[in-house]
């Protein structure tokens, strides 16, 4: 670690002690969707992940990627820019190119799609411990900034102690854990696991800097969160990609918790139109899609033309898109008994300590994934390293008993 580096607690302080914390999300947390999180109560957020190589090597990448103003003091900071690497000279070279427009650079350990096993990064590196120490390692000693690694558990929650410990011991000095293991992906995404978070918080060093990540749907899953893991911050990706609302907790404001989209899509796109750089222009049409998912389920008449509408296209045409929109809520904001459609209600507390809210159409809200046909989180749903643990736990009784009984 370089002299002008600062402890993993002291950084945190420094960065103003983040409680709410936006992912890293590939072609989805750009410079544009952070500056609007920023607003709604992200009071930390991380770059998508770059291909460190790519980055170091290739203009033409880096440019599309890192514009002028991201990382900008006054307009995205703090900001931790996120690379994928196998080498730990590339992850250097890339990393010294922002370590003066970040606060920290962040290992991605837990990405699980076939290109990083194809690649040979993210999630895969969990079967390269060596690799994982020598990277983080050699941005701890060389790098201005500080040096942060983003993890997922495995099934087994000593393994993901060790694992835990050995990243930090290479010099990272946030850590993120993403309480999934590495095949819990797409269909079988399931639930991360608190409890297996909670255990990783509680054996690791006090002063150790912890955000847990996984299973945010709506803002008062932050402190559930947040007390049950006594972790530092939350972190969310999904919760924030359908409603940026997630993080807001000063108040119960249901313009800032459940902004209308209609609302929501004219603040964000005015900010695309402020945003230099390629990246926050190429994401805003899937931004579109996913704000107003549930909208959309309902008025599927704009789906197609958001659809044909090119990412490059002028702004005029996505003008019109935004302007539909205003005029479609418009007119439902006409109706008599507006107030008393527009309310936000609370189901029945749920086996998972929580409840579901039914919002209206035309408020962001959470996104549940239809697995074989079934909305996910509406059911019982795999929870990661759960089985494992139990497994353990009854095998150590076992045993005790035939100790006794010897
Ligand atoms: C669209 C999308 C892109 C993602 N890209 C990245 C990434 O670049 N780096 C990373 O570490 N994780 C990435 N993730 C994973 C998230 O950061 C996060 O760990 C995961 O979605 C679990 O959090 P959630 O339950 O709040 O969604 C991505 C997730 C999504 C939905």
């Amino acid at each position: 670690m370089t002299s002008d580096n600062l402890s993993g607690r002291k950084l945190y302080e420094k960065i103003g002690s983040p409680k709410t914390v936006l992912a890293p999300m590939v072609d989805h947390s750009e410079l544009a969707w952070r500056v609007l999180s920023r607003r709604y109560g992200a009071e930390l957020c991380f770059t998508p992940m770059f291909h460190a190589r790519l980055f170091a090597t290739d203009e033409k990448y880096r440019k599309k990627m890192w514009g002028d103003m991201d990382g900008d003091p006054e307009k995205d900071r703090p900001l931790v820019v996120q690379f994928c690497a196998n080498d730990p000279d590339y992850l250097l070279q890339a990393a010294k190119l922002v370590e003066d427009r970040c606060d920290a650079v962040d290992l991605n350990l837990g990405c699980p799609q076939g290109i990083a096993r194809k690649g040979h990064y993210g999630a895969f590196l969990m079967d390269d411990w060596d690799l994982v120490y020598k990277l983080i390692n050699k941005l701890h000693k060389n790098l201005k900034c500080a040096v942060t690694a983003k993890i997922r558990v495995y099934d087994d929650w000593e393994k993901s102690l060790e694992y835990a410990k050995m990243v930090l011991s290479a010099g990272a000095q946030f850590i993120t854990i993403h309480g999934r293991t590495r095949d819990m992906k797409g269909q079988k995404t399931g639930l991360a696991n608190w409890n297996i978070l909670r255990y990783l918080r509680d054996n690791l060093p006090k002063d150790q800097v912890f955000f847990a990540n996984g299973n945010i749907l709506y803002p008062s899953d932050l402190k559930r969160c947040t007390d049950e893991v006594n972790c530092d911050a939350v972190m969310s990706a999904e919760g924030n990609l359908y409603n940026p609302g997630v993080f807001w907790t000063k108040d119960n404001d249901k313009e800032k918790q459940f902004p209308r989209v209609d609302k929501l899509l004219r603040e964000y796109f005015e900010i695309v139109k402020e945003c230099s750089g390629e990246a926050s222009r190429v994401a805003m049409k899937s931004h579109f899609f996913k704000l107003m998912y549930e909208f959309l389920n309902v008025h599927k008449e704009l789906r197609p033309i958001i659809g044909r509408t090119s990412v490059s296209a002028p702004f005029e045409e996505w003008e019109k898109i935004v302007q539909q929109v205003e005029e479609i809520v418009a007119k439902i904001y006409e109706k008599e008994d507006i107030e008393k459609l527009d309310q936000i209600t609370d189901g029945p507390t749920e086996a998972w300590g929580g409840h579901y809210k039914k919002v209206p159409y035309w408020r962001c809200q959470p996104y549940f994934r239809t697995v074989n046909g079934e909305k996910q989180n509406m059911r019982e749903l795999e929870v990661a390293a759960s089985n494992k643990r139990k497994n353990e736990i009854e095998e150590e009784d076992r045993k005790k008993v035939k100790v006794s009984a010897a």
